[in-house]
């Protein structure tokens, strides 16, 4: 019988493609960096099946170049700005992601890019690699504390959770603004998976005005492109402490930049950026104030082999006709096929 042929952009790790090489007649993009666009829309063609990265813009163009054939889209990520999801679902095409394994490790991460931030870790680094530090003094490079400091976390799903967890353990106070109706509604005491935690939801103005650490882990969409933009900078703290491992545009980096330059705010820690990577000569690399790191925070061995087995995992049941395991378009189901024109 023939395999189902897919196009998968790039290397994903082992547990996931086994699965893939044993199921589909797979064309691996075998480059470090990924296909440009032109190589997308060329290797697409034909296939039944698309595994793609964070990395690949995956609109209608594409979704038409692989033509009526197309069964699934599998996003290796939690999130999926990069794919037009409303051209995929409006060809039924099921778009799969790969939520919840990440949770542990992006909260972890949030929490060292806090503490590294907020107690000039990188700074200190710094110092000693270029011989700049001298003795130890009782003012060199203070920093924040976080006992009883106020933690404010714009976005109240799994992640943001999974961070209130942890910063239940630092003694730190937890408030939290999300649009989503269905995160835990304005209360004390919120059930947070297996764990009751302090926290309070709050409207975003309160959140900016009132927080000394704010975290971000709200997904990307039309309204939280820019939501922290000059005007909430300027709410802000001049103690504050901004970290992002959501999304870069989430962020006004102009704004950002202003804001740290002038210590309108204390620092920044930016596990994503707009775009990826910065530019090396990129303003916000020449503060001493702002950290960036390379999109980072998922990026344990634990976690990147479950989210490669899921996305593999959501492409063979796309596949196969079957539901996908985790799925962000579910309507598909309950519709007909129809290709727009
Ligand atoms: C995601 O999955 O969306 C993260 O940004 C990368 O792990």
């Amino acid at each position: 019988m023939n395999k189902p042929k897919v196009f998968v952009t790039r290397h994903i790790l082992e547990s996931g493609l086994r699965l893939v090489m044993d199921f589909c007649e797979a064309d691996v993009w075998p480059g470090e960096l990924p296909p440009n666009r032109e190589e997308i829309l060329n290797h697409v063609r034909g296939q039944q099946g698309l595994l793609c990265l964070l990395t690949d813009r995956i609109d209608r163009e594409v979704m038409e170049a692989a033509g009526p054939g197309l069964k699934v889209i599998s996003n290796c990520a939690a999130g999926v700005d990069n794919v037009d999801v409303p051209a995929a679902t409006a060809r039924a095409v099921p778009v799969g992601n790969t939520p919840g394994v990440l949770t542990d490790a992006t909260a972890d991460f949030t929490f060292a890019l806090l503490m590294a931030a907020a107690r000039r870790l990188a700074e200190g680094e710094r110092q000693v690699r270029s011989g700049a530090w001298k003795t130890w003094s009782l003012d060199n490079l203070l920093g924040a504390d976080f006992s009883g400091a106020v933690l404010g976390l714009v976005g109240f799903g799994r992640i943001g959770q999974a961070v209130a967890r942890r910063a239940c353990g630092f003694g730190m106070q937890i408030i939290y603004s999300d649009p989503n109706p269905n995160v835990p509604p304005d209360q004390n005491r919120v059930r947070t998976n297996e764990t009751r935690i302090k926290a309070k939801r709050v409207e975003l103005d309160t959140l900016l005005r009132e927080s000394d650490f704010i975290s971000l882990h709200t997904p990307l969409t039309g309204e939280t492109r820019g939501l922290i933009n000059a005007a909430a900078f300027a709410k802000m703290k001049p103690s504050a402490v901004l970290v992002n491992t959501s999304r870069g545009p989430v962020v006004d980096q102009v704004a950002l930049f202003e804001a740290l330059k002038s210590h309108h705010i204390f620092a920044a820690a930016l596990d994503v950026t707009e775009p990826e990577p910065l530019p090396t000569d990129s303003p916000l690399l020449k503060l001493d104030n702002c950290i960036v790191v390379p999109h980072i925070a998922s990026a344990s061995w634990r976690t990147r082999q479950n989210m490669s087995r899921m996305a593999a995992e959501n492409l063979i049941a796309g596949l196969k006709g079957e539901h996908l395991p985790n799925c962000v378009n579910p309507e598909v189901y309950s519709r007909s096929k129809q290709v727009p024109n």
